[in-house]
């Protein structure tokens, strides 16, 4: 209600409340570059369409009369207490949305008490987000590289920088055919400090011939060589393993054998997500690939899902299919655009208040009690 509260001193919310329409904004006043970046997608951007299409097919069934008039939003994730089921998704090269950048983002998250993942390609060394956030939860998203070492530099340093949890992203072994890069011939990691994690690293560095500042050119020329690599396989999973003691959580998942293979690899979690569309063009959406997913993972794995979120019922439906937690993506990167930190602040409390409306005009006080049966799929 603090918004109608507001309201009648005549103060309205300096950002939409419905999310959606945040693309527009930003493209009105940050121009085809950076909305370019964010909303671009793979191919004709079809299964950005399809993972939207997916949670909307699915309907609220609502039940009435069930007490609803205390509620708590906290869920257990990776073994952490978390105020409610949501945490920001790893987005790179957030210098291109605003010069604050990832530690106006992070520092919302911890305003927020959301977790956030802080991306292997941000455009700020992890050391000063961790600072930015104070003791705000943080977990570490690896691009795995070619290069042992660097991989390994990564997982110390993150660790050193209490960043809890490992997210290794899986569905970017290279980058995908997206039309609104190719179009504009950018690629995002080369912008500017875009792989600062990278330039500041000592093992990334020991690789390059020259100092990164006497030549620029081939230090991105390596780290585009290295920062990806097709070539890896499910055994490769156990050097991970050996340098990292905290939870492992697998992103990009959307195959139930995958799922088995994950828990077979002993990793403790995976992220259903087609990385919001952006990777494989006609792909199955995310929201149609959850439920198999979370059937393989029995309790063996914990399940979070992205890709498509948008609204407080689009995070209730997730739940609903047995994830745990979601991760947003480009709702946020559009916020930080606009309105740097208190942007980003702006859409986790829209999206945490809808979904907790959601939860009880639904009929429930908790997200521990959503099942399939909350929710009925209509025909495609
Ligand atoms: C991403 N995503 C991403 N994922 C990742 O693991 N590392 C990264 O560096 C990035 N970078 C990135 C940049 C931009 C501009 C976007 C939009 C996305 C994918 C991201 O973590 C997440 O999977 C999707 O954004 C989720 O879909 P929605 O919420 O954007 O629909």
């Amino acid at each position: 209600y603090e918004i109608y509260l507001h309201g009648m001193t005549g103060a309205v919310p300096r950002l939409p409340t419905d999310l959606t329409r945040l693309e527009e904004l930003t493209a009105q006043r940050l121009g085809p570059g950076p909305v370019g970046y964010v909303a671009g997608s793979a191919g004709t951007g079809s299964t950005a369409d399809a993972n939207r299409a997916a949670l909307d097919r699915r309907r609220i069934v609502p039940r009435m009369l069930r007490d609803v008039h205390e509620r708590d939003l906290s869920v257990e994730v990776l073994s952490r207490a978390l105020p409610a089921p949501l945490a920001l998704a790893p987005v790179g090269v957030l210098s291109i949305m605003h010069p604050d950048a990832e530690p106006a983002a992070a520092r919302a998250a911890a305003t927020q008490g959301v977790p956030y993942i802080l991306s292997s390609a941000s455009s700020t060394p992890m050391e000063q987000v961790a600072e930015a956030m104070g003791d705000g939860e943080r977990w570490f998203q690896l691009y795995w590289a070619k290069d042992r070492e660097v991989t390994r530099s990564f997982l110390n340093r993150a660790k050193a920088a209490g960043y809890t949890a490992l997210f290794v992203t899986l569905d970017t072994p290279l980058l995908a055919w997206r039309p609104r890069d190719l179009d504009q011939a950018y690629l995002p990691f080369l912008h500017g400090v875009g792989t600062a994690n990278y330039f500041t690293d000592p093992a990334f560095r020991a690789g390059l011939a020259k100092p990164v500042h006497e030549d620029p050119d081939a230090a991105v020329m390596h780290f585009v060589g290295m920062f990806a690599d097709p070539a890896k396989t499910w055994p490769d999973l156990a050097f991970l393993r050996e340098n990292w003691d905290g939870p492992i959580v697998l992103k990009g998942i959307l195959h139930p054998d995958d799922a088995l293979r994950a828990a077979e690899a002993g990793v403790d979690g995976v992220v259903v997500s087609n990385h919001g569309g952006r990777q494989v063009a006609g792909s199955v959406a995310a929201a149609d690939a959850l439920p198999r997913v979370v059937e393989a993972a029995a309790d063996r794995l914990t399940v979070l899902f992205d890709s498509g979120i948008r609204t407080g019922d689009d995070i209730f439906k997730a739940l609903a299919l047995g994830a745990k937690s979601v991760l947003v993506g480009r709702p946020y990167a559009y916020g930080l655009g606009l309105d740097g930190q208190a942007g980003v602040e702006h859409v986790i409390r829209c999206l945490l208040a809808e979904f907790d409306l959601t939860l009880a005009l639904s009929g429930h006080s908790r997200p521990g009690t959503l099942t399939a049966d909350d929710l009925i799929k209509e025909s495609a």
